[in-house]
């Protein structure tokens, strides 16, 4: 049977994706001590390019040591030295698949026990009940930001060096880029805050600064929200301007995701049950901003079936489905959507059984982190393992602090 998924696409700057197949950034949680990669991260890729995949963007990987979003994040920043990296990108590469890195600075999202006083736009505390789990930033001043920015086109320039096949930056989800785009959350009065033109002004200088850095014909991609889903925040309005902007300046893929910490639309919460049913969370915002701009565009949320993707395609609201949760325990999903066979997610709603667990621990991210330990320990995922298992494994590996619900 043929499927549009086995389809090439070329991306602006000239790279050839070799199929329609990208497997969204997962963080590992699984750096060594010194914030590097280790051979766990290379057997997890090989594995997910072995699966045929087109597509794979890591997990976020920060620009700061001092910055971070979670325990065991790897780093990259001047200080530090990551032998790993080649070796990392060449098992993500085996197969011909592109393999890129999500760049990420979390801004105020990094929790307590992480961060005494994170940076943010402004000083602007998370609402309730994550004011009890991340201290209150503090504003940056300018020369912090212009840092920032040299800090992400540093760490672009050092994954080109090291063989990945290009770059993402992280622009959703709430972290530093998604601050300085919300108006709740950015409420500077220079030139990085007020219109939208200002609030862009630090996605756009990280883009230029980037593409700088590793020049015209290596892929830079974003991952973008749709909205933040909270009163008086990013709109989907704002985010097409800026997906316009972004598209002008040459971004090769603009994936569309959605919500933050505040308000996790990503992963599927207070979608309508009509949303469900086409599968794909952000199919009607695609839907409309692909009416507007060329730009290659990646659907990420919800997808699970090979008819749901077929139909996205086929409507021409997205080039790539972007599929995570899946890949975590299924890492051939993609060579059995390629073949046309009737095949399933099996991502299914997690439950402890123990109702104060399921409210304190955030089930999605820990039991499906534990299935990428398991790949990186060179095991097969266990889709048998109880949430509870998993708790009490990652309770171990990460510590308690880590595992608290933020998303
Ligand atoms: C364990 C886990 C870790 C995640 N880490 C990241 C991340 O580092 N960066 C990011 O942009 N999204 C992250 N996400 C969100 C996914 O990329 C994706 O947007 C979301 O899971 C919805 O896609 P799905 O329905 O196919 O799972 C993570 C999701 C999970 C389950």
């Amino acid at each position: 049977m043929s499927t549009k998924l086995t389809e090439t696409l070329q991306l602006p700057c000239g790279a050839t994706l070799k199929n329609r197949l990208g497997k969204s950034a997962m963080s590992e949680n699984m750096g060594s001590r010194g914030y590097t990669s280790n051979e766990k991260f290379n057997r997890l890729y090989a594995r997910w390019a072995e699966g045929g995949i087109g597509l794979l963007i890591t997990g976020n990987v920060m620009v700061d040591r001092f910055a971070l979003g979670e325990a065991h994040n790897v780093v990259i920043e001047q200080r530090i030295q990551d032998p790993n990296l080649p070796l990392w990108a060449a098992a993500g590469k085996k197969e011909g698949t592109h393999i890129w890195v999500q760049l990420n600075h979390p801004g105020k999202q990094s929790p307590k026990f992480l961060s005494k006083q994170p940076v943010a736009p402004s000083a602007i505390p998370l609402k309730k009940p994550l004011d009890r789990l991340f201290n209150t930033p503090r504003a940056l001043t300018e020369s912090e930001i212009f840092d920032i920015i040299a800090r992400f086109a540093y760490a672009a320039k050092v994954c080109q060096e090291s063989g990945f096949t290009g770059v993402q930056i992280h622009g959703a989800h709430g972290y530093l880029v998604s601050q300085f785009l919300s108006p709740t959350h950015n409420q500077r009065n220079d030139q990085w805050g007020g219109s939208l033109e200002n609030r862009m002004r630090f996605v756009t200088e990280v883009y230029k600064a980037i593409r700088e850095a590793v020049g015209d014909a290596f892929p830079v991609g974003i991952k973008l929200n749709s909205a933040d889903f909270q009163k008086g925040g990013f709109t989907q309005e704002d985010s097409m301007g800026v997906v316009k902007k972004l598209s002008e300046l040459g971004m090769d893929l603009i994936e569309i995701s959605g919500g933050t910490y505040e308000s996790p639309a990503m992963m599927g919460a207070k979608v309508k049950a009509s949303t469900q049913a086409r599968e794909a969370y952000f199919l009607d915002y695609c839907e409309e901003v692909r009416k507007l701009v060329s730009s290659p565009l990646m659907l990420t949320g919800g997808f699970r079936s090979l008819q749901g993707m077929e139909e996205a395609l086929a409507s021409c609201a997205c080039d790539v489905i972007g599929v995570a949760r899946s890949l975590a325990i299924q890492p051939d999903f993609p060579n059995q959507l390629l073949s046309g066979a009737t095949v399933t997610s099996q991502v299914k709603p997690l439950t402890t059984g123990w109702k104060f667990l399921d409210k304190t621990f955030p089930l999605e991210i820990i039991w499906y982190t534990d299935q990428l330990h398991l790949m990186g320990e060179g095991k097969e995922p266990n889709l048998k393992k109880s949430a509870l298992g998993s708790v009490w494994t990652m309770v171990y590996k990460l510590g308690e602090n880590s595992l608290k619900k933020v998303r």
